[in-house]
């Protein structure tokens, strides 16, 4: 079976053929930061007429880069939600409109499904069940992974997402959007000890999140100094650190609640050296094992929507109808 992958939720059009025998046969992104760059952020209208100009013309590029006709295609996948809403009916649209045409299904996926399976993509591979520990821009939740629709989520942030506190933390160190790499980019310069910022909702053995403390700690510790390269680069850092020390505490907690001996990690924070190593040392002295999808899968792309729908596909699970329909808020645990 051969499935074509739209992602189109955010400030990324995403496009991917996956086959079920042969694999992922080709995968192509345009990246929407330029556009949104000089307003600080992504800016839904812009980003949803920019997906209109970009999908069909790299669908284009795609299908060449596969060696494939649209007459190979068996299907096509496309996020349904949740995300921007204009930008998701975009991406729905056209799919439903090639589907009809070309005579195939087509499905609309979960996105944060599609971050969490993506990991069963790359070599090694985890087993169901796996914890997975999903750190986006609009999500941080750790869930129980049990199989393919079957999502437990045993904790979720209760204000801003592990990626929405660094992209919000970068603006107020006056860096440059998109703030969360760019943030993770200073941190290498820093010096461990100059500062130090709370590790929220640690107290207990709660497995929730609050992220949006940090930000005006940061603030706070701003207001009296002089904000200096070097100093910039210490806050930097200190931020990193208690993200990270969070994440992981979290996880630990998570991995004994459970039992589970492996880790999936997902979502655009997931490409974070400094979470990468520190999970990766923690699940070491654990005896169990990490799983991190390549930096270009942890944010957002086609392969894990072509993916998610090839698994969804072979279970027999489609959307018959014409109806272009999206879910801009849609919750992991409604999914079956
Ligand atoms: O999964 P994603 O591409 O889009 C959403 O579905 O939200 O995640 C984007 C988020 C942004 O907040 C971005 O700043 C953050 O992931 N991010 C990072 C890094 N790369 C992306 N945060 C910290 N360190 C990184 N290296
Ligand atoms: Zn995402």
């Amino acid at each position: 079976m051969r499935v074509l992958g739209i992602e189109t939720s955010c400030d990324e059009t995403g496009i991917a053929i996956y086959d079920g025998t042969e694999g992922l046969l080709a995968d192509t992104l345009y990246s929407q930061v330029a556009l949104h760059a000089p307003f600080g952020g992504v800016v839904p209208e812009l980003a949803s007429r920019d997906h209109i100009q970009k999908t069909l013309p790299l669908i284009r590029e795609t299908l060449t880069k596969a060696q494939t006709t649209p007459n190979q295609l068996d299907a096509i996948a496309y996020t349904a939600g949740p995300g921007l809403i204009g930008a998701l009916l975009v991406g729905a649209s056209i799919a439903k409109s090639l589907a009809y045409a070309w005579n195939i299904k087509s499905i609309g996926i979960h996105h944060l499904e599609s971050h969490l399976l993506v990991a069963l993509l790359e070599i090694p591979a985890p087993n169901f069940p796996f914890l997975a520990l999903l750190v986006s821009g609009g999500h941080t939740l750790i869930a129980k992974v049990k199989k393919l629709g079957c999502y437990e989520i045993l904790g979720q942030s209760l204000d801003d997402a592990a990626g929405e506190a660094f992209d919000k933390t970068a603006k107020v160190l006056g860096l440059d959007y998109p703030g969360g790499p760019a943030l993770a980019k200073l941190a290498q310069l820093g010096k461990p000890s100059s500062f130090c910022f709370p590790r929220p909702m640690t107290q207990k053995k709660n497995l929730d999140f609050s992220f949006s403390g940090l930000k005006t700690s940061v603030l706070q510790t701003l207001k009296p100094i002089v904000l200096d390269e070097p100093t910039k680069a210490d806050i930097a850092y200190a931020f990193q650190e208690a993200v990270v020390d969070t994440l992981v505490m979290k996880c630990q907690w998570a991995l004994e609640l459970t039992g589970l001996k492996q880790l999936v990690v997902a979502g655009g924070v997931g490409a974070n050296q400094a979470l990468r190593s520190a999970l990766t040392a923690c699940l070491e002295r654990m005896g169990g094992q990490v799983f991190f999808p390549r930096p270009n899968f942890c944010t957002d792309n086609g392969a894990m929507v072509a993916f998610a729908g090839y698994l969804r596909l072979k279970n027999a699970n489609y959307d018959a109808s014409l109806e272009i329909a999206v879910k801009p808020r849609w919750a992991l645990n409604d999914l079956s």
